[in-house]
């Protein structure tokens, strides 16, 4: 067994040879750098290595030249996609459809293996509640329980029925933990999330990964409470190894054992390499702390062998795993690239990733009687922007835009007129918006592209102003007054203030980056072969001072909600108490642009009798809830049926809401179903006063509805 096959192995390996598992080394292109290192056995991963014959080439020097023949192991980012790009990941979580996720990362695994790759740093399962964070587009948005059950079908596409099977990849659960809570936003800032609030938020989704088999771990960039999670024996080796029972493999991320030194948390890369490995690091990405220090730190007593057993074990379990001892070589001429059924899947991932925000006197879908349309603004035809951030790979001549897809699927029975107003998205000319207004005057309607060029979000892309960037808003605000229909369309890496946009667009679908089919499924979804059914997997802030914003927050111990008395309407007069003196902002509410959950289609769906099995439930007993949902619209569509609930009264203070489930229910026009939910009571635990995780005794309510704000909703208690 795999087992005995490492230890045999280890028995066999040379203290060098031990450390040349751990080290990860990134050649960019060609390997002749590092052939030697290879053969002396120092390296055991490479990184963005994605042409198959450099691939063989490097295996082929570890096998046949290194005196133990132990395979390396190829890895890339590999996120959302690989030659054929799926929807951002904060794309694929507004589906809330595991298995457009799951069908998203089994494509990027047979295309990226048949490259040799068979390691990929996804799923990103960070919960990020601030759209300024440039990383949020890769994430599966705010909340734990869709970005456990999200970031859990990545790991099962990705890694496929077994990893032995050559069209596998490890997936890779990062960033462990707490990254998506940067303070302010800003990328690579410190966290400050205490033990509890990294139980009940972060963790859960990595521990959802790790129950799930998910083979690797990556630690995070940021520093949590002063210690950076690279040398956090808590999360690594207490929660991780101990509590979790986790056997995968863990790494650092990019040369973030050596950044230690710049947090001023370690004084040199040898004390660096010390913290990290006896923190429960397995392999270093590409800092080169370990392979320069730990024969040295080995020798003075500093990390034990026993510890370095640990790691080559997790790295040797995982290529035995994986089959490299049996096959270490690609077939270099196998090409698996924009396959028909790929470009099939991620068209359908894209169709069921857009969310319907606006749509005024049905203005959508088109119908036949549109004769001219304008199609304007910079994201209608950007082959590069639409595939979003983390795109190494894709080609963006295979990228089929909305223009392009427009001008194919309608050009013969429409006037299609495009004028682009602004060369990109931060284009401030204006010129182009006075030409794309004149040839509005003569259309039926204009179709207006806007949202983020991929550059803006992703790493080191945070954003302080979340409004369109250049002159986009003044384009959106010139076609409405026009006074023709204005369909805006937003391609983005995270939800952007578009409110003044919702207010002077007849309608608007959110897209997110679509990736290389987003244009044929826009297209289908405007003129209504298919219907949009995507909900917004954060929640999108009417201003960027509102961030982070999520739905689950706490109760204040003010009124949630009440009289808004907004900055212009406070009387000059005003003393300090009339106000209400309740939780919200004077320039911007209560309320969010759109709730978490939020998202309409063409179609109308009515809920109707929320029934729950019993009023009174041990902690041991399973709730069954039901309601009837009807299509009550002319277009077959599809609802996201969303389970929340909320527990009143908790030994610490719990979230207002909770999603603890939700289904994807097809319904046809005048159709009725009964939609049935079971929640076993075990689910509402959470971690206590006591920083134990029980199910506390008392009043609950359950909702179950559209968003995260509406609802019909039913009260029950947990007795012990
Ligand atoms: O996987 C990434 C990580 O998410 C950010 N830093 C670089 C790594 C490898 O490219």
């Amino acid at each position: 067994d795999v087992e005995s096959r490492v230890n045999a192995l280890l028995k066999q390996m040379t203290l060098q040879e031990k450390i040349g598992q751990m080290n990860q080394l990134s050649p960019f292109g060609g390997i002749e750098e590092m052939a030697g290192l290879i053969k002396e056995g120092k390296v055991g991963s490479l990184l963005n290595l994605t042409d198959p014959e450099l691939v063989n080439k490097a295996q082929e020097i570890a096998v046949k030249e290194s005196r133990l023949g132990i395979p390396l192991l190829m890895s890339r980012d590999v996120i959302h996609g690989y030659k054929t790009i799926f929807p951002i990941p904060l794309g694929q979580a507004a589906t809330f459809n595991p298995q457009i996720a799951e069908d998203g990362a089994r494509v990027a695994a047979i295309e990226a293996s048949a490259d040799g790759i068979r390691w990929t740093f996804a799923p990103m399962i960070d919960v990020s509640r601030d759209a300024r964070w440039g990383r949020m587009a890769e994430s599966c948005g705010e909340d734990p329980y869709l970005s456990a059950v999200m970031g859990t079908a990545m790991v099962m596409g990705f890694q496929g029925n077994s990893l032995n099977d050559p069209t596998s990849m490890a997936a890779c659960a990062k960033h462990f933990v707490g990254y998506g809570a940067v303070e302010s936003g800003k990328d690579y800032n410190s966290t400050f999330i205490p033990e509890r609030v990294l139980r009940n938020v972060y963790f859960p989704p990595f521990e959802a990964a790790a129950r799930a088999g998910c083979a690797t771990f990556m630690t995070s960039f940021n520093d949590n409470d002063g210690v950076p999670s690279t040398a956090n024996k808590f999360i690594l080796k207490d929660v991780l190894r101990k509590e979790w029972n986790y056997d995968g493999m863990v790494v650092t991320d990019w040369a973030s054992a050596a950044e230690m030194i710049a947090h001023g948390f370690c004084k040199d890369e040898k004390e660096a390499a010390e913290k990290a490995i006896n923190a429960g690091v397995d392999m270093d990405m590409v800092s080169s702390v370990f392979i320069h220090n730990m024969e040295a730190l080995v020798k003075e007593k500093k990390v034990s062998e026993a510890t370095i057993d640990d790691a080559v074990r997790n790295i040797l379990r995982l290529k035995f795993r994986l089959g490299l001892f049996e096959n270490p070589y690609v077939d270099a001429d196998q090409s698996v690239k924009y396959a028909e059924d790929h470009l099939a899947k991620a068209k359908e991932a894209a169709i069921q990733s857009a969310i319907l925000l606006k749509n005024d006197k049905q203005t959508l879908p088109l119908t036949d009687k549109i004769r001219t349309i304008v199609v304007t603004g910079p994201l209608a035809d950007a082959p590069h922007d639409q595939l979003g951030t983390w795109v190494f790979d894709g080609e963006k001549e295979h990228t089929q835009t909305p223009l392009k897809a427009l001008q194919e699927m309608y050009g013969d029975k429409i006037r299609i007129v495009y004028e682009p107003g602004l060369a990109y998205s931060r284009d401030k000319q204006r010129e182009g918006i006075t030409k794309a207004v004149a040839a509005v005057r003569n259309a039926d309607i204009v179709l207006a592209f806007v949202g983020e060029e991929a550059i803006l979000s992703g790493e080191a892309h945070s954003l302080a102003d979340l409004n369109l960037q250049g002159a986009q808003a003044d384009l959106i605000s010139a076609l409405s007054q026009t006074g023709k229909p204005v369909v805006t369309i937003v391609m983005a890496g995270r939800p952007l203030t578009i409110g003044k946009q919702v207010e002077e667009s007849t309608a608007v679908l959110y897209s997110f980056h679509p990736g290389t089919m987003g244009g044929p499924a826009l297209v289908d979804l405007l003129f209504g072969t298919a219907v949009p059914s995507g909900k917004t997997p954060v929640t999108f802030p009417k201003m960027t001072g509102q961030s982070p914003i999520y739905y689950a927050h706490h109760h204040t111990g003010r009124a949630p909600s009440g009289q808004e008395i907004l900055i212009d309407e406070i009387p000059l007069e005003a003393g300090q108490t009339s106000l209400g003196c309740t939780s919200f902002y004077i320039d911007a509410g209560f309320g969010p642009l759109f709730p978490f959950g939020y998202g309409l289609s063409y179609t109308t769906f009515q809920y109707n009798r929320i029934n729950i099995s019993a009023d009174k439930l041990k902690t041991t007993d399973t709730l069954i809830a039901s309601v009837d949902i009807t299509n009550t619209g002319k277009y077959a569509g599809t609802e996201v049926v969303q389970l929340y609930i909320q527990d009143k009264v908790g030994s610490v203070t719990r979230p207002v809401k909770e999603l603890k489930g939700f289904k994807r229910v097809d319904l046809q026009p005048g159709e009725k179903q009964t939609v049935t939910f079971s929640l076993p009571v075990s689910e509402l635990a959470f971690w206590n006063i006591d920083m134990q995780k029980v199910v506390e005794p008392g009043d609950f309510t359950i909702w179950l509805g559209t968003n995260s704000q509406e609802g019909l909703s039913a009260d029950f208690e947990v007795i012990n």
